[in-house]
């Protein structure tokens, strides 16, 4: 349906609207001035709105000089509103949708005049980070940018029908509920009415929509904003997005199928891409091979575990590490010493913290060389190339160490030699879903338990039994969607009744009166018949950001925080006044 702009509007056609068709149409239109090229005897003026750009034309001899005069004073970005008739032009141009057309102006009129802007409202524009910031409202007037969020409507729109086509009902959540201890930090607000007391913004809706579950709504979806305090990344907001999903009366199984179905849903309608059956990978295979737990499958270069291989032969460093690992970066063999040291460099960063790098060249006439050739024979070597599967031509790069860090950085290795050789188009999609996550994981500093996913999750049956005797091998109901290395969503079947709710909250190491106090609601709930129940979320942000092809999600939000977590625009966080303090209750002397 094309909207009707002229029925309350002041204008006739939106900017993007005009074509060859139109010729000696009359023609209203209103927007901004994005260009304007004045050659004397001619002045061409790009106007701009959301939907493009329209040539406007004065011609010295033909327009009125007054109409002349005023489009002499006009700068970039005045709002304008331009009247005049459809011709052709002369020099057509094919890169946008109006080109083939000009608008003749006969009368113009000055809406707003503008400041000159602080940047170039261009695709490729000169503004740095912090003044696009500082100026987001003109930022998104640029094209990519607005590209973006027309995008994210899109996806959310799209979300919408899928959901409501699956009998999901959207209910809303308060976004004024209580601080747990569990998860990130929470932003807390004061209660002005009940001083010395504090709501939290929700980390996410989970207890409510399992409280939803045990009301009987059966299928509950929201597109809800939720709140962590926590270090911030390209894909971190501290506000951000859920797809918040629940089911009842379902298995993992379902909620696989039909999550994998909203997906697919959305790479047809928004991408145009007919996904394929979604792959499914064990969490602990993920890190066997990739060292992640969110692996990207764009290219294969899989982990090969060396220590049956390498120990045991006097290189003290491969025979004292817990584990030797390695990929084959394949075609590098053609790699130049000052390449591999870069490489050796890049990995001892203290973001990565390798100690060294070992390399094995599988060169193109068949020989192998390492650098540790000291401790290994060319048959040692050519062993080890066949445990990669690896061709003359190929690279092996070999990490040791403690396991777990030790793959931490291949992980890191792996990600960065598929980058270098082009294998992680962001167009060419991957999704994946990784299940059987640990039910716990165990922290060494505060020496306790935590719920790898959260409190609410539930082990499998079959591992129940384990948690009385072996807490590091439950593993959960518990599944996370990837796609291309990004975790996407996450979600778990969940406990639903209230003696394992229980044993769990024990295990986490609350007292029975910490858990009455921080969840004794839900846990009640769970004796007034609760379902059995499942659900997921996936990050809505960062979901749009991988339509858009974009590492960072910061660009597919309207108004979003920079790295410390401010608002430079609206200059938020700020302090408030001593009287609004008082009100609050809140005595702070820093
Ligand atoms: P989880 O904590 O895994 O699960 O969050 C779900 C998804 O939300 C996205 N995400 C974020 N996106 C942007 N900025 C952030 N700071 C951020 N944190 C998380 C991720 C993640 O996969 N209640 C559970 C879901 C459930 O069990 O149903 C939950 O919140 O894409």
């Amino acid at each position: 349906m094309q909207p009707n702009f002229k029925k309350f509007m002041l204008r006739t056609h939106t900017c993007g609207e005009l074509r060859i068709e139109n010729l000696n149409q009359k023609a209203e239109l209103c927007g901004w001035v994005q260009r304007i090229r004045d050659k004397g005897g001619m002045i061409w003026i790009d106007l701009r709105d959301r939907y493009g750009i329209t040539q406007l034309i004065f011609e010295e001899g033909k327009t009125s000089p007054e109409i002349l005069e005023t489009a002499r004073t006009l700068g970039r970005e005045f709002v304008i509103k331009a009247t005049g008739v459809v011709v052709e032009r002369l020099s057509k141009n094919d890169k946008i949708e109006t080109g083939d057309i000009e608008l003749k102006v006969e009368k113009i009129e000055i809406l707003n005049p503008a400041k000159l802007p602080p940047f170039l409202i261009e695709d490729d524009t000169d503004g740095g980070d912090e003044l696009r910031m500082k100026y987001r409202y003109l930022d998104l007037r640029r094209n990519s940018v607005r590209q973006n969020l027309l995008l994210r409507h899109k996806v959310a729109q799209q979300t919408r029908i899928y959901m409501d086509s699956q009998n999901f009902v959207e209910v809303e959540t308060p976004v004024l509920i209580k601080s747990t201890p569990e998860g990130a930090r929470d932003f807390v607000v004061p209660s002005r009415m009940n001083p010395g007391e504090f709501y939290a913004l929700p980390q996410s809706p989970q207890t409510f929509k399992q409280l939803l579950m045990v009301s009987g709504f059966d299928r509950y979806y929201q597109i809800v904003k939720c709140f962590r305090d926590e270090d911030l990344r390209a894909d971190r907001q501290p506000e951000f997005t859920q797809i918040d999903c629940e089911m009842s009366f379902v298995e993992q199984e379902d909620v696989l199928n039909m999550f994998e179905g909203l997906v697919r849903h959305l790479f047809k309608t928004v991408k145009n891409i007919d996904l394929q059956e979604v792959p499914r990978m064990t969490y602990a295979d993920a890190m066997k091979y990739y060292g992640s737990d969110k692996p990207d499958t764009r290219f294969e270069m899989k982990f090969v575990e060396l220590n049956h291989l390498v120990q045991g032969k006097g290189f003290q460093v491969f025979d004292d590490a817990e584990l030797v690992v390695g990929i084959n970066a394949t075609g590098c063999a053609e790699y130049t010493r000052k390449q591999v040291d870069e490489l050796t460099e890049w990995i001892k960063r203290p973001q990565i913290g390798a100690k060294g790098l070992v390399y094995i060249r599988y060169n193109t006439d068949g020989t192998v060389k390492s650098s540790v050739d000291k401790f290994y024979t060319e048959d040692d070597l050519k062993a080890i190339a066949a445990a990669f599967d690896a061709k003359p031509g190929d690279l092996i790069l070999v990490l040791s160490g403690k396991a777990d860090k030790a793959r931490k950085q291949l992980n890191e290795l792996r990600l960065e030699m598929g980058s270098r050789l082009g294998l992680r188009n962001p167009f060419d999609y991957k999704v994946l879903w990784v299940i059987d996550f640990p039910l716990l994981e165990f922290g060494e500093e505060e020496n306790r338990w935590f719920a790898m996913h959260h409190p609410f999750t539930s082990p499998k049956p079959e591992d129940i039994p384990l948690l009385d005797s072996d807490l590091g091998n439950v593993r959960a109901n518990a599944y996370d969607m990837v796609i291309n290395g990004t975790e996407v969503g996450g979600g778990s079947v969940r406990i639903f009744q209230r003696p394992l709710q229980k044993r769990m909250f024990e295990i986490l190491g609350f007292t029975d009166e910490e858990a009455k106090k921080q969840f004794g609601f839900l846990m009640d709930a769970f004796e007034f018949g609760a379902p059995p129940h499942a659900g997921l979320a996936f990050g809505f942000d960062r979901l749009v950001s991988l339509f858009g092809g974009a590492e960072s999600i910061r660009d597919f939000i309207a108004f979003p925080k920079n790295n410390s977590g401010r608002d430079v625009m609206i200059d938020s966080p700020s302090s408030i006044s001593d009287l609004q303090l008082k009100e609050l209750s809140i005595d702070v002397k820093i």
